[in-house]
């Protein structure tokens, strides 16, 4: 991927927010809905307990809502709105449609799927509208899973989940957050991860597992190349929040150790599109990042696609 001109206008996040619906599905309601344990969930995956319920459009709304709230933006200000979600409430129109006119939006908005790595991919596309004049973007990442999950396939049910995550993105004078990114896609891997129109997802999981480690690692290695930071300079990595192994692997072949990555998969599932902004602005919340951190956002998901960014927090 390029390096990122330096005479493009910058951007930094001043507000975000979280959404999870009410309900709570824990490794012992699973138990009683196929052959599984909650021990063998948490070896196997690091998953405790997930949320599911709602619709893609109405967790945006509530965390959209809230990612404006903290940024202290007027809705009409916004000039554009990037959903990054798998799981459309129709699939015409966009959900952004929805969104947009329920958070009272007047500007362009459009959805955008590169299923697990897709808000990472939405957070590359955010900026390069700020770099072409845009001075305020509301970017979002959604997904409801349970919708779209075969609640009969362990393989499968034990994992997915629902949330969202957003941020409102806004033109700085400075050179902005944003120092290096990478976006992959290998579309011969399609058939290890699919959902057909109004069917269930069906997975690989071994072969998904086996490709996701090597795949994150080699695309956060481009955005630290082109950043010039290397592991040792990474403040917080925020992995795609898939399988505790997955991470887990992922950071050692980084080097980088576990206590430098955001984690929420035991209380959130595999989420998608939602999975990297809820543990980014979790860890925000919870006040593990100061000004200047370098963080990592690194995903990788069905396509199969893998993204990652390296931003510097809070500049
Ligand atoms: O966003 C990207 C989405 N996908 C992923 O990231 C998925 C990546 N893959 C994975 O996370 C893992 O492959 C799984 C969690 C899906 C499966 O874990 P695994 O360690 O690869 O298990 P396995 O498929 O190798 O199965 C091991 C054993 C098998 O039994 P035997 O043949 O050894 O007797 C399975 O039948 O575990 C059994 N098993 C289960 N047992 C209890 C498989 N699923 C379950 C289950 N509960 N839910």
């Amino acid at each position: 991927m390029p390096q990122i001109p330096g005479n493009a206008v910058g951007a930094r996040f001043t507000g975000w927010g979280r959404a999870l619906p009410p309900k709570v599905l824990t490794n012992h309601d699973l138990e009683g809905m196929f052959e599984t344990s909650d021990q063998w969930i948490r070896e196997r995956t690091g998953i405790e307990r997930r949320h599911v319920g709602g619709t893609t459009a109405g967790l945006s709304i509530e965390s959209g809502g809230l990612a404006l709230g903290m940024a202290g933006v007027d809705p009409l200000d916004i000039d554009a709105l990037v959903l990054s979600t798998s799981t459309p409430d129709r699939t015409v129109p966009a959900t952004s449609a929805t969104v947009q006119h329920g958070l009272g939006l007047k500007c362009g908005a459009f959805d955008v799927n590169a299923a697990c790595s897709g808000f990472v991919y939405a957070t590359v596309v955010a900026h390069g509208l700020i770099a072409m004049g845009a001075r305020k973007v509301l970017l979002i990442g959604t997904d409801t899973l349970s919708r779209i999950t075969d609640w009969d396939d362990r393989n499968t049910a034990i994992l997915f989940a629902d949330g969202s995550g957003a941020a409102v993105l806004e033109a700085t004078d400075g050179p902005g957050q944003l120092l290096g990114w990478d976006i992959d896609s290998d579309g011969s891997a399609e058939e290890l991860l699919f959902c057909e129109v109004g069917g269930t997802i069906h997975m690989d999981g071994k072969e998904v597992f086996r490709r996701a480690v090597r795949i994150m690692v080699d695309s956060a290695k481009k955005s630290m190349a082109i950043a010039g930071v290397t592991a040792d300079d990474i403040a917080l990595v925020v992995p795609h929040q898939a399988n505790i192994r997955i991470i887990s692997a992922a950071c050692d072949r980084l080097g980088v150790p576990m206590e430098r990555a955001a984690v929420c998969i035991h209380e959130t599932g595999n989420t998608s599109s939602a999975s990297i902004p809820l543990a980014l602005f979790e860890a925000a919340d919870q006040g593990r990042l100061s000004a200047g951190d370098l963080v990592l956002l690194v995903g990788f998901g069905a396509g199969m696609t893998a993204a990652s960014v390296i931003i510097r927090w809070g500049v």
